[in-house]
């Protein structure tokens, strides 16, 4: 058996022990989609947004890049955070980290990953010369990196807050609250390092007047 047909055969015993649990279980999800929830996450296998926070189908709308970065030129970034914010209208906007991520190890390196990741990996390269130094008074290089995780979790939840998207919902809606987390391959545990609720002031040239 090739290991992609295991996935296959799963997801048959998955499908069946679902509908053996509650025969409406499909018909009721496929008509309606009222996530709470907007996940914003790093692609790193080890951390499934479901999985971790035991949730099921249904209940969390994500979006997942290397580094879970939130970039304003970014159209599948935007596009996934437009929808979730104003059709989906979720209440939450979850951007989580986690210690341990190649990512932002990657980046702070001056290893050449060629055009493409170097162009991605450059922006976790912002965030650490934005805090270098905080960074560079930390000696231990895996704690410097553990600490970077959590600082581009709290510049990628500014990021947020710099969009209108964000701020419009903020004006109309009183909503979504933004959080940020950093998640523990080492122990399951997910830290939250950081918030900002509906309508928070940020530096004033990122906020629109006209929304
Ligand atoms: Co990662």
């Amino acid at each position: 058996m090739f290991s992609y047909e295991r996935l296959l055969l799963e997801n048959k015993a998955w499908a069946g022990e679902k509908l053996a649990d509650d025969p409406e279980y499909f018909s009721r999800l496929s008509g309606i989609q009222t996530p709470e929830f907007l996940w914003i996450g790093c692609s790193d296998s080890r951390v499934p947004a479901n999985e971790i926070t035991g949730t099921q189908p249904g209940e969390i709308f994500v979006h997942r890049n290397v580094a879970n970065l939130v970039i304003n030129t970014d159209v599948n970034l935007l596009s996934v955070l437009d929808y979730a914010v104003t059709y989906l209208k979720v209440k939450h906007v979850i951007v989580c980290g986690h210690y341990g991520c190649g990512g932002i190890k990657a980046a702070t390196t001056n290893a050449d990953y060629k055009p493409v990741l170097n162009m991605w990996l450059r922006n976790i390269k912002d965030v650490y010369r934005l805090h270098r130094p905080e960074l560079d008074a930390i000696k231990e290089e895996e704690h410097r990196c553990d600490r970077l995780v959590e600082l581009n979790v709290q510049e990628q939840v500014l990021n947020l807050a710099k969009t209108s998207i964000i701020q419009r919902a903020w004006k109309y809606e009183q909503r979504p609250h933004l959080h940020g987390w950093v998640y523990g391959l080492k122990d399951g545990i997910i830290k939250p390092v950081c918030e900002m609720e509906a309508g928070t002031h940020i530096d004033q040239l990122y906020e629109y007047g006209d929304l």
